[in-house]
């Protein structure tokens, strides 16, 4: 990879050299422009979505562990449960991604000694269905958070998905409605956001179907179950990934099918190091940008064609960094019960990315309005669990930061900063945006300097801002890009509040350490 505007030649020439302080000599400098009046739109909270899969242990030893110290009277764990309310996530998808393909739910409600132990093909365990769709409601609330639920359009349909839907959302006077009754459930779940299947592009998705074949499932699916709630939600299956071949006609055929049952079109995406290349691998919020404006592009072609005046929206409900567990998960034995399985222990560049992924869909805050973290808690997560504890991975901290303090309305935030050649296209040094609260009269930057050397001066003119004072510079750094957090260290990459950027005469500055996350909190009020 070649490093563009890595000689201090080539910075001045591009007028970005700080020639102020001597000391600053390998500092690059980069402006951020906002003007309040140049919206990108309201964050949806739910941008802040996390996902428990029935897979590894994220449900079994992770939420629920009925014999641990831990469990509170259900079975849930407490020690958990205070952590995901730290993270201020305000929805949960359940219960796959792939499982959910050969899932039947009514396994899973209703007296425990009666549910039955199943294979699940998707991930090649037993499932107990001790924990089940009831529980995964009563967990929710306990964790201070919303269903997302998912209906199995693989291994069956669109009769399947009016039932749980029925199940969940009626008051009762109809079977499934009164079957909830009887398992203890007087009031309807009255969930509100679903997903019409999981991956149906993937060829090892049970159940997997060409576009068309999907695509009209999925809008029969959704009819009914609009049918019988006209209030929910509903989330068509994008492609698995940008890098499945069928990518974008998929989504045109997919949605030229369902455009008026899908209120969203999903996107996955999971990123890797695997070549222990830093900056390509921080490069990957360039892919991730492309990937979202693709998307949008290709909703608002099927919406003109279509001559819609309803605008399919983004559900971001995938995405994280998964790579280090690959290769130990070729050796697990098959049928065995809740395996350490996608137990990625993460880093501090992992944390990095974790951070520039979230900015990356905050800048598109207008159309990505539902986003998922995959996943929550054991499998590729930000909390860890143990019989003796949980803890906090790397990447827990950027998603608590942003998910806590980046409420309000996103700010257009122009970057003029140094950039980098990746395999994505250039890069920019820095990763930015701000975000504005008029009413609390906040304005929150966070900032990724992805230099793995120089530190960087930034600076943003706040003239619009009259008497905006400093509030807090939380700064998350690590001298090595490899260290982790675990059981023994949990703090080992943890977030200090001292930040060193300052306000004066209107005009912001702070002086970014290399490979590091920024939360820049400004206000009218003193903190
Ligand atoms: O999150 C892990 C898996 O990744 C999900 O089950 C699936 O949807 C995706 O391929």
């Amino acid at each position: 990879m070649r490093i563009v505007c890595d000689t201090m030649e080539e910075i001045k020439g591009k007028d970005l050299y700080w020639s102020g302080n001597k000391k600053a000599k390998n500092m690059k400098k980069a402006t951020l422009y906002i003007d309040k009046h140049f919206i990108v739109g309201e964050v949806d909270k739910r941008i802040y979505g996390s996902f428990i899969e029935h897979l590894g242990r994220a449900v079994y030893e992770g939420i629920y562990q009925p014999n641990s110290p831990f469990a509170d009277e259900q079975g849930m764990r407490k020690d958990v449960i205070a952590l995901i309310r730290k993270l201020n996530v305000p929805v949960v998808r359940y219960p796959g991604g792939n499982f959910v393909s050969g899932y039947h739910w009514e396994d899973g409600v209703g007296p425990k000694e009666n549910r039955p132990e199943k294979i699940d093909l998707a991930w090649n365990v037993i499932e107990s269905n001790q924990f089940g769709l009831n529980e995964f409601v009563d967990w929710t609330k306990k964790a201070g958070t919303s269903p997302m639920m998912a209906v199995n359009l693989g291994t069956r349909g669109v009769e399947d998905a009016k039932n749980i839907v029925e199940y969940c959302n009626l008051k009762g006077g109809s079977y499934y409605s009164d079957l909830r009754k009887k398992h203890g459930y007087e009031q309807p779940h009255d969930i509100k956001l679903w997903c019409l299947g999981n991956e149906m592009d993937g060829p090892w998705q049970m159940g997997h179907k060409t576009a068309q074949e999907y695509g009209r499932s999925a809008a029969e699916a959704g009819r009914i179950m609009k049918m019988v709630d006209p209030t929910i939600e509903l989330v068509a299956c994008g492609s698995s990934s940008l890098m499945m071949p069928t990518f974008g006609s998929w989504e045109g055929t997919v949605l030229s099918e369902c455009y008026d049952q899908a209120d969203y079109v999903s996107l996955h995406q999971y990123y890797g190091n695997q070549e222990d290349n830093t900056a390509e691998f921080l490069a990957n919020t360039v892919a991730m940008d492309q990937f979202i404006s693709s998307v949008i592009s290709i909703c608002d072609a099927v919406k003109a064609k279509r001559r819609k005046q309803k605008t399919i929206n983004l559900s971001f409900d995938e995405w994280n960094v998964w790579y280090h567990s690959m290769e130990q998960d070729q050796k697990l034995e098959r049928w065995c019960k809740a395996p350490h399985q996608l137990e990625d222990v993460y880093n501090f560049e992992d944390a990095l990315l974790v951070a520039g992924m979230m900015i990356t869909m905050l800048r598109h805050a207008d159309r990505v309005k539902v986003a998922c973290l995959a996943q929550l808690v054991n499998v590729i997560a930000p909390i860890m669990t143990s019989d003796t504890g949980a803890w906090m991975q790397t990447i827990y901290h950027p998603f608590a930061l942003i998910s806590n303090y980046g409420r309000g309305t996103v700010l257009h935030t122009l970057v003029d900063a140094p950039v980098y050649e990746s395999r994505h296209g250039d890069a920019s040094y820095l990763d930015a945006v701000c975000i504005m609260d008029e009413e609390q009269e906040t304005l929150t930057i966070f900032a990724v300097n992805k230099d793995l050397q120089e530190t960087m001066e930034l600076n943003c003119d706040l003239r619009q801002f009259e008497g905006y004072q400093m509030q807090e510079h939380i700064v998350l750094t690590h001298e090595d890009v490899k260290a982790v957090n675990t059981q023994e260290h949990p703090d080992n990459v943890a977030p200090t509040a001292d930040g060193n950027a300052k306000v004066e005469d209107g005009k912001l500055t702070a002086v970014l350490c290399d490979k590091s996350f920024h939360v820049i909190r400004l206000g009218k009020k003193q903190k």
